[in-house]
């Protein structure tokens, strides 16, 4: 417990949720179905369901978008009538999407309140991408705190992005702009064989926590993406496969979901190569998710 912030910790109190299981676990989901449509209320239903019907009963998703395919139009009540908490994404780019994503936001926290807000990100892995600079990322972080406060939402606003962007010192601006930090790491995209997967990736955590702490300490890094493909082409030693997916989850996700809030890179990818989803067309999942 000693890294978790105070807020963290009064927040998870307030969960009803304490010790050893203080931590959010859940999963990435897109707003696209496999065939590209865009997910109803019914189909985000079936989504929230399902992850609660996974050993492990997840409770969590981390959405990366507001307003693209009307997302928490539709998602939130689907959220509120199963029981589902949301780590909300903000697009950032450009201009005009960010005003429509704040608005998206805006909307659902008048019509829904924001108890079932987890955080929100502001932006993602747009550092990685070099898409923005680190003073108009923080000033959004900034500027998105702002409107959910003045609606009465206390939640944590920060921004994820990919471990490298979060060393890398030029980008320390938005590291104090944010209430707290989240980090996708890939040893697969690192080139890593299985059997390397997990000390790259703590090692990764572990470099990120260290460039946090030195710029604003205290701030918690949450793990917001990371997973292993079950099929799709080599990266370097990387090998996807069903059993290296099932030894990546078994070694990095039981321990993660001991020690952060975790949010498993993803629900449902089949369509995709490399296909990272735990789940298949069918909603089954594609390998053993007990802990
Ligand atoms: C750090 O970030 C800056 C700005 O995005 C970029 O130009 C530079 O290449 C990055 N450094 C490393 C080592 O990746």
């Amino acid at each position: 417990m000693k890294f978790l912030s105070l807020t963290t910790f009064i927040t998870a109190a307030l969960s009803g949720i304490s010790g050893a299981e203080a931590y959010w676990k859940g999963f990435n989901v897109g707003a696209n179905n496999p065939d590209g449509s865009c997910k109803t209320q019914a189909d985000w239903q079936t989504v929230f369901n399902t992850l609660k019907g996974l050993p492990g009963y997840f409770t969590s998703v981390r959405l990366y978008a507001s307003s693209d395919c009307n997302t928490l139009e539709y998602a939130v009540p689907a959220a509120l009538a199963t029981g589902i908490q949301i780590l909300v994404g903000v697009w950032t780019e450009d201009d005009t999407h960010f005003n429509n994503e704040k608005q998206a936001l805006l909307t659902a926290i008048q019509q829904h309140g924001s108890d079932w807000i987890i955080a929100v990100s502001v932006g993602s892995e747009d550092l990685y991408r070099g898409d923005t600079s680190p003073a108009k990322l923080a000033s959004q972080i900034n500027d998105v705190r702002g409107m959910i406060r003045s609606v009465g939402a206390n939640q944590e606003v920060g921004h994820v992005d990919t471990w490298t962007a979060w060393v890398n010192s030029t980008n320390n601006a938005v590291i104090t702009a944010s209430d707290f930090v989240g980090m996708d790491g890939y040893p697969y995209f690192q080139g890593a064989a299985i059997q390397d997967g997990a000390n790259v990736f703590w090692q990764s955590v572990q470099a990120t926590r260290d460039a946090v702490n030195s710029v604003k300490p205290g701030t918690w890094v949450w793990i917001t993406e990371t997973g292993w493909p079950v099929s799709g082409a080599n990266d370097g030693s990387g090998v996807p496969s069903v059993s290296n997916a099932q030894a990546y989850w078994t070694n990095v996700a039981c321990a993660a979901f001991e020690q952060a809030h975790t949010f498993w890179y993803a629900y449902q990818d089949y369509t995709a190569s490399p296909s990272f989803g735990v789940v298949d067309a069918n909603r089954n999942p594609i390998y053993n998710l007990a802990c």
